[in-house]
């Protein structure tokens, strides 16, 4: 693994984005699949900065989502589908048919699963962007998640669904349920960037980096990637 601590949450973009950019300087079609939450909002604000000023062109990348909450529409404020398209797709020049999302609305969430799974397969990803949960969970794959699991409906753990209240305007708000790419999936990268920042990120990211490879922490499959690029302020990097 590559470890960069930087200063500051907002410092995390530049190293990001210019990951991405080198993948794409030689893959303009290039696979990303992209996570939602407050790490890699930095990184989305300047790929949007960069789009304007310096035209990077995002016209032929392919995109996916790790995740979405069950039950939530695209134009519901709270779903991860609404949270890219404002922060991302909206304001670059992204070709819609070229975003694929995981449906929470569906009834048939099993079929939704099979189908996202074999998009995943049609389409390797060439950077596979990640945030970590407090207690170590990818995607929505909480602790005790198998890793050869591939896209499936979840039940969020107590501590997810708190952390993720802070979203909501109640904690009653938050959906119980998500349907997350599978760790096996998140792996089948060519290149993966984690973002994490602030010191409740702290303990998942040593037991990422240092702990052992188990299940018990969902991030520590990452140590079996060859090319891992760990994006860290001093905060969440104070434990390494
Ligand atoms: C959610 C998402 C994860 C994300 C995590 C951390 O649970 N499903 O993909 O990495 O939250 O979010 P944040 O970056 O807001 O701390």
């Amino acid at each position: 693994m590559r470890i960069v601590v930087v200063g500051s949450a907002n410092d995390t973009a530049k190293v990001a984005l210019d990951s991405i950019k080198e993948t794409l300087k030689k893959k303009p079609n290039s696979v990303i699949c992209f996570p939602t939450g407050s790490s890699p909002l930095p990184l989305y604000n300047a790929m949007v900065e960069d789009y304007k000023k310096k035209k990077t062109s995002y016209k032929d990348v392919i995109t996916f989502n790790l995740d979405e909450y069950k039950g939530l529409g695209s134009k519901h404020n709270q779903s991860y589908r609404y949270f890219m398209d404002v922060n991302l797709f909206n304001n670059i020049d992204i070709n819609p048919d070229n975003i694929n999302f995981p449906n929470g609305v569906l009834k048939d969430l099993k079929g939704e699963c099979a189908r996202y799974h074999k998009l995943l397969e049609e389409n390797h990803r060439d950077i596979q962007i990640l945030g970590i949960g407090s207690n170590g969970h990818i995607g929505f794959n909480e602790p005790g998640t198998p890793f050869d699991s591939t896209t499936h409906v979840v039940s969020l753990s107590a501590s997810t669904i708190r952390d993720n209240s802070r979203f909501f305007t109640s904690i009653k708000e938050v959906p119980k349920q998500a349907i997350t790419m599978g760790l096996s999936e998140i792996i089948d990268s060519d290149k993966i960037i984690l973002i994490a920042t602030g010191i409740n990120k702290a303990k998942a990211v040593r037991d990422c980096v240092k702990g052992p490879i188990d299940e018990s922490c969902p991030a520590s499959i990452l140590q079996k990637h060859d090319n891992v690029l760990l994006i860290l302020d001093k905060d969440a990097a104070s434990l390494l």
